[in-house]
């Protein structure tokens, strides 16, 4: 039996400077053992503990897809000890890897619906994976329309400015960017998310809808959702308690009776609404 505990070793191939305030990094890690590569199979909305060694780990989102086989992306905001030094590491090093960990989006149910992504700031990593995962050839046919609303504080904040661009040429998204407020040179919406998905106004009908941002976005989308008809059980989000084992050993995640890192990250309004209020 594997050692859970014991890392996978990989090669940092790329340190990009994600954000124009430079605190949000991606990272782009590569398998040094093929085998390793095989093994780890993962689907979005999982996790992973990506250690700096002599430093620390810590549990960050897979922001890329199973459909973009070689590598591994991580969007990291500069908070800490651990993501301090990451930000700091020149391409080439070699870095720790357990995962992938917790759960994932039900993809299965999602078949044949029509899906609301709702994202805010950084927290748009395992929506990137979920977009990225659908909107690939393979996959497209399986789902129904996908309409993503995505803010931030500026464009310069936003995630992956590249591929935002390229989705908003295809036929097959509905992308809707939004800034807090006008910028000179932005043609996209100007409000926060909860409004603008309000002005959107998404159907609930054969929908679900995944949110992931900061907590005072969700407080308020959520009525939002619930305005518009969705139902607890078709609301989906993803918790980022603080966590160390990452796989329901040490007890350090849980809220009520469950443990984020295996039971989640990903959870349904419907279960959250049946928990304490700790996440
Ligand atoms: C399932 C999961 C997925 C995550 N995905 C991402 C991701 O994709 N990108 C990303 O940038 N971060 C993500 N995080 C948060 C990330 O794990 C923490 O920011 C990281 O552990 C901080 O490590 P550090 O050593 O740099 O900070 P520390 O030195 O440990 O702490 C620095 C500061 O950050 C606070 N902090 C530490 N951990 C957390 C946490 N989990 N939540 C809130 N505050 C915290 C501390 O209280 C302290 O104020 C995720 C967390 C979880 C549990
Ligand atoms: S982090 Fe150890 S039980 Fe969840």
């Amino acid at each position: 039996m594997k050692n859970p505990y014991l890392p996978l070793p990989m090669r940092l191939v790329k340190n990009f400077i994600e954000t124009e305030d430079n605190l949000i990094h991606t990272f782009t890690l590569e398998f040094l053992r093929e085998e390793d590569e095989k093994s780890f199979q993962y689907l979005p909305g999982q996790f992973a503990e990506v250690s700096v060694f002599g430093t620390g780990e810590a549990p960050f989102g897979i922001a890329s897809s199973p459909t973009e086989p070689g590598h591994l992306k991580f969007s990291v905001a500069k908070v800490g000890v651990v993501t301090t030094t990451l930000h700091q590491l020149p391409e080439g090093t070699i870095l720790g890897v357990r995962g992938p960990l917790g759960n994932n989006y039900p993809l299965e149910e999602f078949k044949g619906k029509n899906l609301v992504v709702i994202g805010g700031g950084f927290a748009f990593t395992t929506l990137r994976s979920l977009i990225t995962y659908i909107l690939h050839p393979e996959h497209r046919g399986d789902y129904g329309d996908l309409t993503v609303i995505y803010g931030a504080r500026n464009p310069g904040l936003l995630l992956y400015k590249e591929e935002l661009a390229e989705w908003e040429k295809r036929s097959d998204i509905n992308l809707v960017c939004t800034i807090d407020r006008p910028v000179e040179g932005w043609n996209g919406r100007v409000g926060f998310v909860p409004a603008v998905t309000k002005e959107v106004a998404p159907s609930a009908n054969n929908a679900y809808a995944v949110i992931c941002g900061p907590p005072v976005m969700i407080k308020f989308t959520m009525p939002v959702l619930e305005e518009l008809g969705f139902p607890p059980e078709r609301i989906i989000m993803s918790l980022e308690n603080r966590m160390k084992c990452g796989i329901g050993m040490c007890g350090r995640c849980n809220v009520g009776n469950k443990y984020v890192c295996k039971d989640g990250p990903v959870f349904t309004r419907a279960q959250l609404n049946q928990l304490p209020n700790e996440y």
